[in-house]
């Protein structure tokens, strides 16, 4: 690692970061100006999250990422971002539940806006544009002014990260998460949906629990794990600039972190060996994802592995299988062998959405519902097959009442994707379906457990 610097990456092929920049001296400048703002993650909180990740390698606990595709300055509210915090806060408690281990939870949130594309143009009625690349780099409207990247929005997407991160610090420690309030955390548009009235059914069990508790002399105010969570933030190191800016060395251990986010993943289109991304990745303390999808050869990911991981610790890798529903079951037991036989200490988690997108004949993306829950469904076989824990899910949702994914309980089609489409990049679940999820995971994770405490959810 001696000659690696926060820098090293721009001598590396960098995929997927614009070139383009009509005026380079700028986006120089506005680098420079974030090099010298907050950091805004502290190196405690992400070594806190490394030893949280230990334990899901270890089989002691179970991984729960998610949020938008994309992250939109469009989007931005108090009310968005409570809404998918509570959100999350519901399947957490789900998957605590049937799952009987802790949930960590993690954001793709305060920092998730830069996207790889798979063209760098688009075409619309003969005129071709640059490609929407997320809100940190270009605009989504289709004009040749709008799709031209522009340095400043690099400032203003740190700001947006600031003070998301500002309110869900809030939410996390302030009150809101305690789990006196698990009742108050539905959503007004799930309450008449079946997965309302069965997760008001688990509150019960659990309020009654803590009524017992409470008698023994176990409070939130005695217990401060019950009036409070831990929520962690990540999302992909795409844009390497924004992230090397974002790169300070820790006091405490005189080691690098990249502050921008607790957790930075790898995209599965920018994994390459000798690319910019696992060059600039493998030098911060972060704990680190990578996305792994078809066609990844056994000996390519456990070199990739002894890149970005040569001490072995557990924590430092997570590996986000992305196979689609029926690949999973062809291709993921060869890596998980290969893995375990080579004593690699790894979290596997299942993003069951990026493999399992198709476009309707409207035009529209979308992802069917079963699709996902079948692709989680043999994600968890095959590892249990393989005498590994399937620590984790990784998955893009919404608390919005959006129209994205098709299918579900309420059975959402694709005349309905017209309807609320509001996606800037994938679509996403809606509350809806994203807590009919966890309860289908939650079932998996409790047919599975195998110290007999299995409890219905
Ligand atoms: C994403 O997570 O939004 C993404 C682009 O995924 P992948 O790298 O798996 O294609
Ligand atoms: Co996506």
């Amino acid at each position: 690692m001696s000659n690696w610097s926060p820098s090293s990456w721009r001598t590396k092929p960098a995929k997927h970061i614009p070139d383009d920049y009509p005026n380079p001296v700028q986006l120089d400048e506005v680098e420079a100006t974030l090099s010298g703002y907050p950091p805004l993650v502290f190196a405690g909180e992400v070594r806190r999250l490394k030893q949280r990740l230990g334990d899901v390698a270890m089989g002691k606990a179970f991984l729960m990422q998610g949020g938008d595709c994309a992250e939109s300055f469009r989007e931005f509210h108090p009310d968005n971002l409570r809404d998918m915090f509570r959100v999350m806060m519901q399947m957490a408690v789900v998957l605590t539940y049937g799952g009987g281990k802790p949930v960590i939870k993690v954001g793709r949130i305060a920092g998730q806006f830069a996207k790889p594309r798979s063209s760098p143009v688009e075409t619309i009625d003969g005129i071709t544009l640059p490609s929407y690349r997320g809100d940190n780099i270009n605009g989504m409207e289709f004009t040749p002014e709008s799709r031209m990247p522009d340095p400043e929005r690099l400032l203003k997407a740190y700001g947006q990260a600031a003070s998301t991160l500002n309110l869900l610090r809030a939410f996390s420690t302030g009150g809101y998460a305690n789990l006196n309030n698990i009742h108050k955390w539905t959503l007004g548009y799930v309450k008449d949906s079946p997965q309302s009235q069965r997760y008001s059914d688990l509150c019960d069990k659990i309020s009654d629990a803590m009524d017992f508790m409470q008698a023994c002399g176990v409070t939130p105010e005695s217990t401060p794990q019950m009036a409070a969570t831990e929520y962690y933030t990540s999302h992909e190191g795409l844009l390497l600039g924004y992230e090397q800016a974002m790169t300070r060395i820790d006091s405490t251990s005189g080691r690098w972190y990249d502050t921008s986010a607790h957790l930075l993943w790898i995209g599965n289109r920018t994994r390459q060996l000798d690319g910019a991304h696992v060059e600039f990745l493998k030098g911060v303390e972060n704990p680190l994802a990578v996305k792994i999808g078809p066609e990844l050869q056994p000996d390519e990911l456990l070199r990739l592995i002894d890149v970005l991981n040569p001490k072995n610790e557990a924590g430092r890798i997570t590996l986000i299988a992305r196979y689609g529903h029926e690949q999973v079951a062809k291709e993921l037991p060869t890596l998980a062998r290969a893995v375990k036989r080579a004593g690699k200490h790894v979290v596997w988690s299942c993003d069951p959405m990026h493999g399992n997108t198709l476009k309707t004949a409207s035009g529209y993306k979308t992802r069917p519902f079963n699709r996902i829950l079948a692709e989680v469904k043999n994600f968890m076989q095959v590892l249990h097959s393989e005498d590994c824990w399937p620590g984790g899910v990784h998955f893009e949702m919404t608390g919005q009442n959006v129209t994205e994914c098709i299918g579900g309980a309420r059975e959402l089609r694709e005349e309905d994707l017209s309807s609320r489409y509001h996606t800037h990049c994938d679509p996403r679940l809606n509350a809806d379906q994203a807590l009919e999820l966890a309860f289908l995971i939650a079932e998996e994770l409790r047919a599975n457990r195998v110290d007999n405490t299995a409890v219905a959810v």
